[in-house]
């Protein structure tokens, strides 16, 4: 499923598709190069899944947990992770295992960790506002 996002103000409406989209799926993963615009997109989803903090990257740990509608939701950034090793020491395997929904950016850091199936967020920058987004299951 491709989408043509034209502005910030098409995020909303992609946020909810991206929830129809997923189904039953708790786990996504974000794609897209460095400024393509994976936390704000991520910021619009959580505002759908009912967060109320405000939703930025982990900038000192690699995952923020926040409260959902129904239930945790947990945010990771994994570009500064060091080694596969930084990943188990932070439990990841409760994070991906267990009951919450998992928002990752950067996944290809700890792509031999991921589960077998997750909804892929594709973002790709056409121009200063203008993204395209793919949504694929896996
Ligand atoms: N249609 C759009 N969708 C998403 N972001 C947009 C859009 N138009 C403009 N932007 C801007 O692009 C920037 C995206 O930055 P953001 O931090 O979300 O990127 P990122 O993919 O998370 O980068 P990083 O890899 O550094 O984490 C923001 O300044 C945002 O306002
Ligand atoms: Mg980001």
């Amino acid at each position: 499923m491709k989408l043509e996002v034209k502005s910030l103000a098409d995020l909303p409406k992609v946020a909810r598709q991206l929830l129809n989209f997923a189904g039953n799926q708790k786990t996504f993963i974000f794609e897209g190069d460095m400024g393509a615009g994976k936390t704000t997109f991520i910021k619009a989803f959580c505002e759908v899944l009912g967060v109320k903090e405000v939703v930025s990257s982990p900038t000192y740990s690699i995952v923020n947990e926040y409260e959902g509608a129904d239930g945790p939701v947990y945010h990771f950034d994994f570009y500064r992770i060091k080694d596969i090793q930084e990943a188990y020491d932070l439990g990841y395997e409760e994070y991906f295992y267990g009951n919450g929904i998992c928002l990752i950016e950067w996944p290809e850091r700890v792509e031999e960790l991921l589960t077998d199936h997750f909804i892929k967020i594709q973002i790709a920058i056409i121009d200063e506002s203008h993204r395209t987004i793919v949504f694929s299951s896996i």
